[in-house]
């Protein structure tokens, strides 16, 4: 069992760059099913989570090759399986993003259940519901959907009830291979969903509007492999500036390797609190915050604020000036790191989907344990200012998706390690 330990108080300063976008990366590796050949994908973060999607793949008998640290082929020839196993499904909910791809290509896709998470219950009826109104037929039997389309895919309209990511993704990949044409209005507009979105276009698709609230989808006979570099990480950058506005020494920190636009709610709200953000070539400098002003944030797809930097962004003003409010409405489930703050000193209550986050003057550090992704990481920045230590555990969570996190806080010269320790609870 490993936990992460950082000594607060220290300093950060220098270069991080980011790794390409988990959330990006995953959809490509799936896409890359549409396409019966060899696609490269470079730019792919080396973070478990990607593991994972190499096995959902090579079980169906894609052929991964590692070319470096951040550059896969996958060769998708040979694929001659549908099936999305419950081993790997429940280990990763985004492997759910085979389906669109399978039935595209393949007209049928076998895919284990997902059940809830710790982010809440996560369902996807909305995946369903689109995927029927293109053709597809929906039965589940001993914990796995079973897909098909009988006649083939046909163009629709489709309008979502809330603008899903995975939703948007996978009718996207279904409808890539669709006859005629398709239109999803209510489309959820992130950037992984543009980088996917080009990716497809550089296979041959036909798809316009991706990052605008309509997405139009003109079904083509085929998809060719290509080369693919995959968008930098919006979120790791934000959890990095999160620690610079802790930590960072006179010099300030540079956070590069990402695109500042894809933040921009995110950098409004730092520089509502205070925070100097400045562009700079492929990202930012951030400078500490000597006083933080409270702020108000709501979770809401993007262009809104991400529901993705909501710790980071309350283990800042958890230290602020004030009263913020943080409301979330993506994840009815996700402030479980509140209370792990409140392990280190914070003040925060939380009513149903609003926290309250009354600013004390500092954290201490503590034994306090990984909610979620990115909980686990907001706590570990936490630590960089906490006094004392702070031991991080369920550190798996961090590893799903930021690529060499302890590594990259050391070489800013956070004092923070990697630790094997014993299960405490062992006798
Ligand atoms: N929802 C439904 N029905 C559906 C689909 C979604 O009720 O059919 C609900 C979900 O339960 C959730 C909300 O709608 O409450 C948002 O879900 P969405 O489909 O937009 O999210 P997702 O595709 O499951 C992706 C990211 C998440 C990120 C969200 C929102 C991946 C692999 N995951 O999830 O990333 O928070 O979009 O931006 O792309 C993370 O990286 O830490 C992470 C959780």
């Amino acid at each position: 069992m490993d936990i992460i330990r950082v000594e607060g108080g220290h300093a950060i300063e220098g270069r991080v760059c980011v790794s390409g976008a988990k959330n990006s990366a995953l959809k490509l590796m799936a896409a890359t099913l549409l396409a019966p050949g060899t696609t490269t994908l470079q730019n792919v973060p080396n973070i478990s989570d990607v593991h994972v999607m190499g096995k959902v793949l090579k079980r169906m008998g894609a052929v991964i090759e590692v070319v470096d640290e951040h550059t896969l082929t996958i060769d998708t020839s040979g694929v001659d399986s549908w099936e999305a196993p419950y081993e790997l499904v429940a280990k990763m909910r985004a492997s759910t993003a085979v389906m669109g791809p399978l039935l595209g290509r393949f007209g049928c896709a076998k895919i284990a259940m997902p059940g809830g998470c710790n982010l809440g219950a996560r369902k996807i009826d909305m995946h369903i519901l689109g995927l029927e109104a293109l053709g597809v037929e929906f039965d589940t039997d001993h914990g796995y959907i079973h897909a098909k389309a009988p006649h083939g895919l046909t163009g629709t309209s489709v309008t979502l009830e809330f603008a899903s990511v995975g939703a948007t993704e996978n009718l996207i990949m279904a409808a890539v291979k669709a006859k005629g044409a398709t239109v999803i209005d209510n489309a959820a507009r992130e950037p992984e969903i543009v980088d996917l979105a080009n990716m497809l276009n550089e296979m041959g698709a036909k798809i316009f509007g991706a990052g605008t609230p309509v997405v139009t989808i003109e079904g083509v006979e085929e998809l060719k492999p290509v080369t693919h570099r995959a968008v930098g990480d919006r979120i790791e950058a934000g959890t990095f500036i999160v620690a610079a506005a802790l930590a960072a020494g006179p010099a300030g920190v540079e956070v590069v390797g990402f695109n500042p636009i894809h933040l921009g709610m995110v950098i409004k709200k730092f520089e509502a609190m205070g925070i100097r953000v400045e562009r700079i070539e492929n990202g930012v400098r951030v400078f500490k915050c000597e006083r933080f002003e409270p702020v108000d944030i709501q979770t809401l797809p993007f262009p809104g604020f991400p529901t993705d930097m909501q710790a980071q962004m309350m283990t800042l003003s958890a230290l602020a000036d004030g009263n913020s409010i943080i409301t979330e409405n993506i994840f009815e489930n996700r402030f479980m790191f509140a209370s792990e703050l409140v392990r280190m000193g914070a003040d925060i209550r939380v009513e149903g989907h609003h926290a309250m986050v009354h600013g004390v003057s500092g954290f201490s550090g503590a034994q306090v344990t990984s909610p979620d992704l990115r909980g686990g990481a907001a706590l570990a920045v936490a630590g960089l200012v906490a006094e004392g230590y702070t031991e991080v555990s369920a550190i798996y969570h961090i590893d799903r998706g930021y690529e060499r996190f302890v590594e990259k806080l050391s070489s800013l010269g956070a004092v923070v390690e990697r630790v094997a320790v014993a299960d405490p609870t062992d006798d």
